[in-house]
């Protein structure tokens, strides 16, 4: 019988390439989502790239008595991977509370739920800003955690320390998932990032200016001490990182976690600026970017990539795509969502 993997926050943008990757892998997947951030769309897509029609809950996580008819109606469920959440750093700064109330309710629920349904596996979207203001990369999953750089990082640092206290005691075992900067789309072209709100992460705003959707495009500081002044961040391509998930699950469910909760970078290895970022899509795309050079942002750091040679060794895991792979995919699926 296949295994039986509930993803909530599985109609967003990562949430749903990994349900995509998961039927691929042979489990069986249901999906759950506020749609605060998302739409059904994406589940359509699924279905047309994979032909398996995913179950789907309109449920909010922070209301508890919602979420447990999910595992009423499915006691069988075996995995889950958490992914629901907001996700905006700059929102964040601007509402802290919102984030608190809706990023920790919901995981607590979802937690509470996993351990009284007795779930094996419980694996969490967590993030590189967790590491806050680092002064050196790579940074490995033992570089200690600075100060969250956001009220978004410290839900990842303190939903971190949730899951860890609470799975201590229990038979469901959990995996931190550091994700760095995920980017680009499904190589089918019919799914990729489709946010609600306006994406503010850097290459969705890329292709939205260059197919007009915005007049131009702010690069946030080009005073850092980097080598052309922007920011320097990991960009892992969106399939790479659903991969990692459906391997985490699997290591759990193959009983080679003999600790209760385990963490991994799951990063490309190395940084490129903003501005590289820019040249990379102008290359692959043949577009010339309208761009203009702003002041910093609120809630960023100078400087992040990973070390992942742990999430190699351990889960076997290694990103196959690279960021002309990033930029090509993003473009299609963006001149295919606009038409
Ligand atoms: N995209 C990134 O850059 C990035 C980087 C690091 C970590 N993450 C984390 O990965 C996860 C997924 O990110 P994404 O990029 O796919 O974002 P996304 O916004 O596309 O997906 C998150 C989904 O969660 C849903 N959601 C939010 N609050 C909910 C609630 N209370 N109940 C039910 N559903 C709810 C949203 O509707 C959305 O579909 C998030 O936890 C995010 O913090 C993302």
């Amino acid at each position: 019988m296949k295994a039986k993997v509930l993803v909530t926050g599985g109609t967003g943008y990562i949430g749903s390439h990994t349900i995509i990757d998961l039927i691929e892998s042979g489990y069986d997947v249901i999906c759950a989502d506020n749609g605060i951030n998302s739409d059904r769309s994406s589940l359509i897509a699924v279905k047309e790239i994979t032909g398996v029609s995913v179950p789907y809950f309109h449920v909010d996580l922070c209301d508890k008595n919602a979420s447990e008819a999910i595992f009423m109606q499915h006691p069988d469920i075996s995995g889950v991977i958490h992914f629901a959440a907001l996700k905006a750093v700059g929102e964040s700064v601007e509402k802290p509370v919102l984030y608190f109330r809706n990023n920790l309710e919901s995981l607590i629920n979802v937690i509470d739920l996993s351990i009284k349904y007795n779930v094996k596996s419980f694996i969490f979207s967590s993030s590189c800003t967790v590491y806050g203001d680092v002064t050196q990369s790579p940074v490995d999953e033992s570089t200690p955690l600075m100060e969250a750089a956001s009220p978004y990082g410290r839900t990842k640092q303190v939903g971190e320390q949730i899951i860890m206290d609470c799975m201590k005691n229990s038979d469901t075992k959990s995996i931190l998932l550091r994700y760095f900067n995920p980017a680009g789309a499904h190589p089918s072209g019919l799914l990729g990032e489709s946010p609600s709100n306006p994406p503010q992460n850097l290459v969705p705003v890329i292709t939205e200016t260059a197919i007009g959707k915005r007049n131009k495009m702010t690069v946030f500081g080009n005073d850092y001490p980097t080598r052309d002044g922007s920011c320097i961040r990991d960009y892992i391509h969106v399939c790479d990182l659903a991969r990692a998930h459906t391997l985490a699950l699997q290591y759990v469910f193959d009983g080679k976690q003999n600790i209760q909760t385990e963490v991994f970078n799951i990063g490309i290895g190395n940084g490129l600026t903003v501005l590289e970022i820019i040249k990379a899509f102008e290359k692959v795309s043949g577009v010339a970017l309208q761009y203009e050079i702003g002041g910093r942002r609120a809630g960023d750091i100078m400087a992040i990539f990973s070390d992942h040679t742990k999430a190699k060794q351990l889960l076997g895991w290694e990103p196959k795509y690279g960021v002309d792979d990033i930029m090509s995919t993003a473009w299609t699926w963006e001149k295919n969502r606009s038409k």
